[in-house]
């Protein structure tokens, strides 16, 4: 259902502690599934996607219960999985089905897999051909390379694996059947894609080998149990971060969120932009440093992001363009095209969402060219179902004079369930 958003004139300040990371969240389900032992894994996301892999793991056969935003995982080792007797329902979840296929695909029996409108149109090629030369058999049901799909899992060979797009979601999918051969595989990655995998099996007791840009699992490893807390989610934090550059007077802190370097591509970009932000690391939950980033309105200039550093922030570049549209002078974002297979073609949305607002925004294949600042008008915009280009546009009707109409925000529960109650909490002087 359509519903307009207008905050324009609100005062942002205070304090938010944004919810659980949702990658760490899967991760920390599916190995809790494969360990040997209880893990209780607390701050976890209660999202739309996350709850996809706590499904999944529940159909074969795991003991997990939850209790608020604490989840028990009973681990009886990956031998103990068996084959679900309906398909699994993936959801919007492309981290869950590319994960689970990797680790299905290395299990001795049969499992059908589906997804909803977008995730049947996202490509599974960048999965299905690697786990293929290591032996695994895939019988998609319609389209090739894409959901719904038959895994008939087997025996698998280790592999050396160069990945021919920077894609955590494949890497960490190799490395999870790697985990199940008699070898040591190796996935060879261009730029640093986000590490949480490598990070999260060190702490349930598993070896992994970080040599640059090689990673190096072997074979037949136990994992054991572990507490583990969440960090809150980089790429929830994202929305507060722009918010509070782009909207004069800000002063924002967010507490206990995640700073891996593997995630911090908005933050270093902005840093260079001429935004007012500091980090500081205060813990580390396992290998994950946790920290509180304060962060005000700055007036901003444009810069060059290199390919490395994309991979860094590929959830936060619609964020980067929104940003960029208050900044003075010509901003290009290169190096883009993984957003087209997103939840939707983000490129395409960023730029539509942009310019129905009234903002001077163009793309390329790969491009996204902003030309700044402009006093965003309103209008009606589409999320096109994709939960980040919703919550972009809500940021956006913070900025416009007008009010902003979107077509569905329903699917922010995708990621952030309780995107607008953090809103709340920091948007002093207006009704919401
Ligand atoms: C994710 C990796 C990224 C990211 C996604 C979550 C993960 O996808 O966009 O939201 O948890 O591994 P890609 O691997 O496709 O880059």
């Amino acid at each position: 259902m359509a519903e307009q958003f207008h905050y324009k004139g609100g005062l942002i300040n205070g304090k938010v502690k944004v919810p659980g990371d949702k990658s760490i969240s899967h991760r920390a389900v599916m190995l809790a599934s494969i360990a040997d032992g209880e893990t209780v894994i607390d701050r976890f996301l209660h999202s739309e996607d996350c709850r996809r892999t706590i499904e999944a793991f529940k159909s074969l056969g795991v003991h997990i219960s939850e209790n608020g935003e604490q989840v028990k995982v009973l681990g009886k080792g990956v031998n103990s999985l068996r084959q679900p007797n309906t398909t699994l329902d993936m959801g919007n979840s492309g981290t869950t089905t590319r994960l689970l296929i990797g680790l299905l695909s290395a299990l001795p029996f049969n499992t059908h897999l589906n997804g909803d409108e977008s995730l049947i149109n996202r490509p599974m090629g960048r999965v299905l051909n690697p786990l293929t030369e290591m032996g695994a058999q895939f019988f998609p049901m319609k389209d090739e390379n894409k959901l719904p799909l038959q895994v008939k899992g087997g025996q698998l060979q280790p592999i050396t694996y160069r990945l021919p797009v920077d894609s955590a979601q494949v890497k960490s999918s190799i490395l999870l059947a790697g985990l199940l051969t008699n070898g040591t595989t190796t996935v060879i990655e261009n730029n640093p894609t986000r590490d949480h995998t490598e990070k999260m099996l060190s702490a349930f007791g598993g070896s992994v080998e970080v040599d640059g840009q090689h990673i190096k699992v072997s074979g037949k490893q136990s994992l054991k149990s572990t507490n583990i807390t969440v960090p809150g989610d980089q790429s929830s934090a994202a929305f507060w971060i722009a918010v509070a550059v782009i909207t004069p007077g800000s002063h924002l802190i967010l507490e206990e969120v995640g700073v891996n370097s593997t995630r911090m591509g908005l933050v270093n970009v902005l840093k260079r932009m001429g935004a007012n932000i500091n980090v500081s690391v205060e813990r580390y939950i396992g290998d994950e440093p946790v920290g509180t980033i304060e962060v005000a309105y700055s007036e901003l200039i444009p810069t060059t992001i290199t390919e490395q550093e994309i991979p860094s922030m590929v959830d936060e570049i619609p964020l980067l363009a929104l940003i960029a549209t208050q900044t003075k002078g010509e901003m290009k974002i290169n190096h883009i095209k993984e957003l087209r297979y997103k939840e939707t073609d983000r490129i395409e949305a960023t730029v539509s969402i942009l310019q129905n607002l009234g903002a001077t925004v163009f793309s390329s294949e790969d491009q996204i060219v902003v030309k700044g600042p402009t006093q965003l008008k309103g209008g009606s915009v589409q999320s096109e179902n994709d939960h980040r280009m919703a919550m972009m546009a809500v940021i956006a009707s913070i900025i416009s004079d007008e009010p902003v109409t979107i077509d569905e925000t329903d699917c922010i529960n995708v990621s952030y369930p309780t995107f607008f109650e953090d809103m709340r909490l920091i948007m002093k002087e207006i009704e919401l």
